[in-house]
């Protein structure tokens, strides 16, 4: 009898199982939060029967994962949303129906004016309620058109589901997991307190349960993420308090865990205990992120970024004695209002001082919203572009310099993926610099002793050493 049972319900399964495959194509735009956040949809979305694919046409659900950061970014999304109206309407001539879902912080920025300037958009869902999106879908196939950009009272990070182990193995030995997100430093230029809303730090247990996963299908270097990631707080297993540092040394302990990175940090919340971790802490990569804006002290205080650039320089010292090989990459904005001549030459003087591996910049974009938006002295596009190129001209001066100080040292190389050429293999180095090698692809995730032999614009070359 019990058998018969499980037969007859066998039956409904199989066939709901083969009629179930979905897919769905998420295209992710902006910061490296949105890319975890786009694999934590696309593993809730797996429960549901839905399969990733890089074939948009093929897909029965269009995830947008968006960034609002600056105008042109957020443009882009209408201007995808364009052309996926047309598919939409062409595979319905077809007799097939395809959803579009447009996530991330456009969606929590101007989720009303999305349903409004697209109606083919049949979900928005903001950063906070990515749990709740097999749900919206149910209702978006009840013919609902769902906007979901409420700041959730629940936590996200709870309902939604662990890294699975498969697609954590096909996506690499390297991930990022998310240990804060949202902001509460409200500089003027800016919208992530508004996207992200405000600071939130997931518990110790919560983020040593994901490292542990991660790397049990095989990560071997984990980027701890958060929109001001060190001011994550949380409470030890003594019930004492733990900065980003304490975490760290936790995480440490995970055996197989080789490497740790952290992004973007504050200038105000390098604490001493994160500090001494980079003197501790080997497994901790001695490379850090930590953006100034700019270089002018009247520029940082618009901005509100509450503290000097003598400040910055004495940080960045303390940091380096703490350890000395560290090498630091950072983000500028040119062009905030009133910025005249002299503030920016005073940002190229301090892009002197400190000496960046890496760095971004970009012309200041204004943000509806933001309190830079309604400040006189806007500065003229043109002088933007100029002051642009000359400091991108300084940080990729700076870049190509770093790069050169590397050829010829032995350094430790984390094998990530297939090179371009059969038999090599590409790593990433302490410094996050993409270094070719020949090695086999059996070696992916092993860290091997190479010496740097040339470096090209993108990218060194590298020589096992045996
Ligand atoms: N939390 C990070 C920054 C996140 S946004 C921090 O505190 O540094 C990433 C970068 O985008 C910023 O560092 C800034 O350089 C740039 N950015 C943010 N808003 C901008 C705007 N309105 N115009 C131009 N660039 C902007
Ligand atoms: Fe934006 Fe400033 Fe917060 Fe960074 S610290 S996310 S730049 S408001
Ligand atoms: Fe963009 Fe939102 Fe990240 S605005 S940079 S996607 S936090």
């Amino acid at each position: 009898m019990t058998q018969e049972i499980a037969v007859l319900s066998a039956k409904p399964d199989v066939a709901l199982e083969s009629s179930a495959v979905r897919k769905v194509f998420v295209k992710t735009y902006g910061c490296q939060m949105n890319v975890y956040d786009s694999d934590r949809m696309t593993d809730a979305l797996a429960k549901d029967g839905y399969v990733a694919t890089d074939v948009m046409e093929d897909a029965d659900l269009v995830l947008l994962n968006t960034c609002h950061i600056r105008e042109k970014a957020a443009e882009k999304v209408y201007s995808a949303l364009g052309r996926l109206r047309d598919l939409k309407k062409k595979k319905a001539g077809e007799g097939r129906e395809m959803m579009i879902g447009v996530a991330g912080c456009v969606a929590q920025a101007e989720g009303d004016e999305i349903l409004r300037r697209a109606p083919a958009v049949d979900l928005v869902i903001g950063p906070q309620t990515y749990h709740r999106l097999p749900e919206a879908l149910q209702r978006v196939k009840r013919g609902e058109r769902v906007l979901e950009t409420d700041y959730a009272i629940e936590d996200k990070f709870e309902h939604l589901p662990a890294p699975d182990k498969a697609k954590t193995k096909a996506r690499g030995v390297t991930a990022f997991l998310t240990v804060q997100e949202g902001c509460d430093k409200f500089c003027t230029f800016c919208v992530v307190p508004y996207t992200r809303g405000s600071e939130v730090s997931r518990p110790v247990a919560q983020i040593v349960a994901e490292a542990q996963k991660l790397v049990d299908a095989g990560v071997r270097e984990i980027t701890l993420l958060g929109q001001n990631v060190n001011a994550w707080h949380g409470v030890g297993a003594n019930g004492e308090k733990w900065g980003l540092g304490d975490l760290l040394h936790r995480l440490t302990q995970i055996e197989g865990l080789s490497r740790l990175r952290y992004t973007t940090s504050h200038p105000r919340d390098m604490d001493d205990s994160l500090i001494d971790a980079h003197r501790d802490l080997p497994q901790l990569m001695p490379y850090l992120h930590l953006p100034i804006q700019s270089g002018s002290n009247r520029i940082l205080k618009a901005m509100n970024r509450r503290h000097t650039t003598a400040e910055y320089i004495a940080l960045i010292a303390r940091i380096k004695a703490a350890r000395p090989d560290l090498a630091l990459s950072g983000d500028f904005i040119v062009g905030f209002p009133g910025e005249t001549d002299e503030d920016f030459e005073d940002t190229l003087r301090l892009v002197e001082t400190v000496g960046y591996a890496q760095a971004f910049s970009f012309k200041y974009s204004t943000r509806p919203g933001t309190p830079g938006a309604d400040l006189g002295d806007q500065v003229p596009e043109d002088v933007k572009a100029k002051r642009l190129e000359r400091l991108q001209a300084l940080l990729l001066k700076q870049q190509n310099e770093f790069a050169q100080a590397c050829i010829g040292k032995t350094i430790d190389l984390l094998l990530e993926k297939p090179g371009r050429m059969p038999g090599q293999l590409i790593g990433r180095s302490p410094w996050l610099q993409s270094v070719n090698v020949d090695a086999n692809a059996s070696q992916i995730g092993d860290i091997v002793s190479v010496r740097i032999t040339g470096a090209g614009p993108n990218s060194l070359f590298a020589e096992v050493v045996s």
